[in-house]
């Protein structure tokens, strides 16, 4: 039997061994960050509004759809004027997500192109290029006709869309049934005012539903008798379904048709669009496919490596546009690995040129030491998620790679910008912005600014208490192809 002087004094041990660890990983940060110190510094131009999608909410197109990851168009604005970036030039964003980039570049006659897995932001971008671009005055009164006769209430039948595990009861019974209608009287039109009424129906969802999006997984409201936790969650009002659909088709269409109210920040562009070239897929898979030196900027948002679930924050969005319940983990795993359910990639079977970014990868001192950290921890069974290693390791290999590809297909001397969060676990700071800038340092460029929103990131309460307040970075860094 172990005494309990045995055990204080295990644990003792234990504490010191996790001690040294991290000091040796506060040590090799603190040399990377003295290598980057004439970079890194806080730029108060930025803040979490001009980074975010904050902003965007009352701007025309970016309103329609709350892409909470989504950037706002100051902030692109912002690079593309910084880097003098012109109609001729091609933008890429591999993580797209809503197209913010793609937008603001084409309002300024730059063609763009957007790599993104997931369909709720292909089809958002898809939805609004095509109202933009393609978009008949009929068309056009097929959507005012919608929505001011509501033809899907009187309608008799109706049409079945997917219920998955995680999004089984979020609307009421009312709802289910006025969204059956809807889909199976949208069949009257033709293909493209169906694919705007199911995009309308998608922007909606949320906020008819007892759900919330809430970073890891959808919240749900005590209402729906699916909510757990001891705190009972009231999400405020759920809107009705054919408030909510007549409100969305108005705003779309006032947007689209530039009726809006002036007192919107936007104007119509004055030069002839850039056009929006969309891969659907893994940024994995596709930037392989993009011509060496063709590219003349990078501006992008990934995945921040802090367990947030795409698939399960946008499932109710996914479900409507026909994602079952094995297209949706083929998803989740597709994504870049930042959740602890990510498996690994066999990355040198993507691409065995990769071998250059993995060795570059396991050459970087303090990532490797926090992910020997990370396993010391999984093994001494003191992770609160063993695949937490896993997903740390996954997240930077497979960024390396990607990395790699951004200095194969970018001009010369042009640039990536990259927004993206440092994150912690287990009381080790993982600088994100330090590592992979020192990675992208390997593969010819130069780290021209790691600039620091000027509010850091807070940390959970948990985390707070455990390890003390440092503060997590919010980053955009800026890197040159040299
Ligand atoms: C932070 S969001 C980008 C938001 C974007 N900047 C915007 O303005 O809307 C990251 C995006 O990367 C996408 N994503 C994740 N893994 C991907 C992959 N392997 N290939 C392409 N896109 C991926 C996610 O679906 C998500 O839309």
């Amino acid at each position: 039997m172990t005494s309990m002087f045995e055990t204080t004094t295990n644990l003792k041990k234990l504490r010191s061994k996790d001690d040294n660890l991290l000091a040796g990983i506060d040590d090799l940060d603190s040399n990377l960050k003295e290598k980057y110190n004439s970079v890194l510094s806080i730029d108060t131009a930025l803040n979490r509004q001009i980074v975010s999608f904050q902003a965007n909410k009352t701007i025309p197109f970016y309103r329609w759809y709350k892409y909470k990851e989504g950037f706002s168009v100051s902030l692109l604005n912002h690079y593309f004027s910084k880097f003098g970036i012109k109609p001729g030039q091609i933008v890429l964003d591999p993580f797209a997500g809503s197209g913010a980039s793609l937008f603001a570049a084409s309002d300024l006659g730059i063609d763009s192109i957007g790599i993104e897995l997931l369909p709720t932001g292909q089809e958002l971008i898809k939805a609004r290029n095509l109202l933009q671009n393609n978009f008949s005055d009929d068309e056009f009164s097929r959507l005012v006709s919608w929505k001011e006769n509501k033809p899907w209430i009187d309608t008799e039948n109706s049409d079945d869309f997917i219920v998955l595990k995680i999004t089984n009861g979020a609307y009421t019974e009312e709802s289910n049934v006025l969204i059956k209608k809807y889909l199976s009287c949208m069949k009257n039109e033709n293909i493209n005012v169906q694919k705007i009424l199911l995009f309308t129906l998608c922007c909606i969802l949320e906020s008819i539903s007892f759900t919330r999006k809430d970073g890891q997984y959808l919240r749900w409201d005590q209402r729906s008798g699916r909510c757990w936790g001891s705190i009972p969650f009231d999400k405020g009002e759920i809107k009705h379904f054919n408030d909510a659909i007549t409100e969305k088709l108005g705003e779309i269409i006032a947007d689209s048709k530039g009726i809006t109210d002036s007192l919107f920040d936007f104007s119509e562009p004055t030069a002839k669009r850039g056009k929006i070239n969309l891969i659907e897929g893994s940024c994995l898979n596709e930037l392989q496919k993009i011509p060496d030196d063709t590219i003349d900027l990078i501006i992008t948002s990934p995945p921040y490596c802090n367990r947030y679930d795409y698939t399960r924050t946008y499932a109710l969005e996914l479900a409507m546009l026909g994602v079952d319940e094995k297209k949706l983990l083929s998803l989740r795993q597709e994504m870049l690995s930042c959740t602890v359910e990510n498996r690994e990639k066999k990355l040198l079977e993507i691409n065995p040129s990769w071998a250059i970014p993995l060795a570059a990868v396991e050459s970087q001192e303090l990532l490797q030491k926090i992910l020997f950290f990370l396993n010391y921890k999984k093994q001494e069974k003191t992770l609160n998620n063993n695949g937490i290693p896993r997903m740390v390791k996954g997240y930077f290999y497979e960024m390396a790679c990607v990395i790699f590809e951004f200095s194969r297909v970018l001009k010369h001397d042009a640039r990536v910008a990259m927004v993206n969060d440092n994150v912690r676990y287990a009381g080790a700071s993982i600088s994100v912005d330090l590592i992979l800038s020192d990675i992208a340092a390997r593969f010819g460029f130069e780290v021209e600014s790691i600039s620091v929103l000027p509010i850091a990131k807070g940390n959970s309460s948990q985390q707070m208490g455990e390890h003390g307040r440092d503060a997590l970075r919010k980053c955009v860094y800026t890197w040159r192809k040299k």
